[in-house]
């Protein structure tokens, strides 16, 4: 363990000469001022943007750490033998692990995107009886003659899709989590008929492929295939599923402050040398960062370099402006899900009902109703983003690939009445919120915390504007 923590110091450091330990580097004290953007002597302010990541407990946006055994602990009064407790209930949820990017420049892209060490199955079976299939994958491949080609980019991939990096990223988190928490999660799926467990995704190919490489970790050795739930996707819970248009309203009014346009005057004279570079000059690329972030992102964790302009190769995006894009990025995922007089509403629309699944889960356990020992759902980083916001993050960086909270739920058996604590970790290790520490609390606590976030009458809400 020693080790581990030693590594995760050394490499926070970053190139800049900042000196953040892997913990703060989640926490960044300034992320609620655009100050935190145009401070260039923050660089990443500690956190990782390469491939192949290496196993870090810092910010690690390619690969967010994990419950892990070489840094799991205990909470800290089971720990220190304080209270004798036991973990009984496991909420886990994460995001797919990385991929190629949603947002091809323009102008195009002077790399290709090679894909062929992944299959892209996507087949279906009967339940029973009738033939099996055969198990076709998708194999994308680049046409010459496709006059869209120059402008769009060369390769053997989807865009977005799972990397070979994100999968097997995938399953060495599962393995970890089987380590972690092997006394909890049932050594085979089909444990009491399957009732022990609840598998659960986005109807994104990211997410089932993700979910495929991180099960494989936790079962080595089930034989056969696994239900993953899927709400229908014109009504998901996740993933912005459900057709809400008080969302973009709200979305609006947010983007629409005197700070948000602060944010833009700093960042002006970046975003139109980016536009012009890659010819991306419209409002979905330049209106936030979302779309600079995701290009740059996927290059540097999959092992790429920074994209340079088609027609010219000595125009690049250079690494001073790719942390600028990234501190962008955080500053507005912390603007939108925590820091704006808005943000409770706008957590409700998004992710309200999905909130209110958790809840549930958690009140199950609370009034021994529960057959489920573990949960796990494969979705996105805009579900983590509210749900982190719901939480009372202190910081919210740009949830990562890969990015995780666990909800443990323990039960103390020396109290005479059955008493249930809670404990969040993000990213492996107890959330720092404006709540406190989450490492014990009360289970009914907890349940307070994210309660006024579930909407009582979403249909209503989102049909009010
Ligand atoms: C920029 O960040 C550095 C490192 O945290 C800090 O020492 C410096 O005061 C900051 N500069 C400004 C202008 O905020
Ligand atoms: C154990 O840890 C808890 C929580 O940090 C603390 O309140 C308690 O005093 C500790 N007890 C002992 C015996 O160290
Ligand atoms: C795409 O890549 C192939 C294989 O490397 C190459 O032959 C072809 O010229 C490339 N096409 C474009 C438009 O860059
Ligand atoms: C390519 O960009 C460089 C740097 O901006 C510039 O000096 C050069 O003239 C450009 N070359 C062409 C052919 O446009
Ligand atoms: C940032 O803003 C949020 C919400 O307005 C607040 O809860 C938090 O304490 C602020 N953080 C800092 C470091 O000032
Ligand atoms: C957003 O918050 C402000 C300040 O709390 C409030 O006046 C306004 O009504 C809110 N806007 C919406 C769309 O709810």
């Amino acid at each position: 363990m020693a080790a581990f923590v030693f590594t995760a110091l050394v490499s926070a450091a970053g190139s800049h000469g900042l000196s953040i330990s892997a913990r703060d580097s989640f926490y960044p004290p300034g992320l609620n001022h655009t100050t935190f953007i145009s401070n260039t002597s923050l660089g990443t302010f500690g956190g990782l943007y390469t491939a192949p990541p290496t196993p870090d407990d810092a910010y690690n946006y390619c690969s967010m750490p994990h419950p892990h055994p070489d840094a799991y602990l205990r909470p800290p009064p089971v720990a220190n033998h304080s209270v004798s407790a036991r973990l009984v209930y496991l909420e886990y949820l994460q995001r797919h692990q990385r991929r190629t990017p949603y947002n091809i420049f323009p102008g195009g892209e002077n790399q290709p995107y090679h894909c062929d060490s992944l299959h892209a199955h996507v087949y279906v079976a009967p339940s029973s009886q009738g033939p099996a299939p055969i198990p076709v994958y998708g194999r994308a491949y680049s046409d010459p003659s496709n006059p869209f080609l120059a402008t769009y980019v060369n390769g053997s991939c989807q865009y977005p899709q799972l990397t070979i990096g994100g999968f097997l990223d995938g399953y060495q988190h599962g393995r970890d989590l089987r380590a972690v928490y092997g006394d909890l999660i049932p050594s085979s799926p089909d444990e009491d008929g399957g009732k022990k467990i609840w598998l659960r995704s986005s109807n994104s190919a990211l997410t089932q492929g993700s979910a495929g490489g991180v099960l494989r970790g936790i079962w080595p050795d089930h034989h056969g295939p696994l239900p993953l739930h899927q709400q229908a996707s014109g009504i998901d819970t996740v993933d912005q599923g459900f057709s809400c248009s008080a969302q973009s309203d709200v979305l609006s009014t947010i983007e629409s402050t005197p700070l948000w346009n602060e944010h833009l005057t700093v960042t002006k004279s970046l975003r139109s040398r980016l536009a012009t570079m890659f010819d991306a000059d419209t409002s979905s690329w330049t209106s936030t960062f979302d779309h600079f972030a995701d290009n740059f992102q996927a290059r540097l964790c999959n092992g790429y370099e920074l994209p340079c302009r088609v027609q010219n190769g000595s125009q690049c995006a250079t690494r001073a402006q790719a942390d600028e894009v990234f501190r962008a990025g955080d500053w507005e995922w912390n603007y939108w899900w925590r820091n704006n007089a808005n943000a409770t509403l706008y957590i409700q629309l998004v992710e309200g009902l999905f909130i209110g699944e958790i809840v549930r889960h958690l009140e199950a356990v609370q009034q021994g109703a529960s057959e489920l020992v573990y949960s796990h759902n494969f979705v996105h980083d805009g579900d983590l983003g509210p749900i982190l916001g719901a939480l009372g993050i202190k910081a919210l960086r740009w949830p990562g690939m890969g990015s995780n909270i666990a909800f443990e739920i323990w039960y103390n058996r020396e109290t005479s009445a059955s008493e249930l604590y809670a404990r969040v970790l993000y990213s492996g290790h107890a959330i720092e919120t404006i709540h406190g520490t989450l490492d014990w609390i009360p289970l009914s606590s907890l349940i307070s915390i994210l309660q006024p976030f579930i909407p009582e009458d979403i249909i209503s809400m989102c049909q009010s504007s």
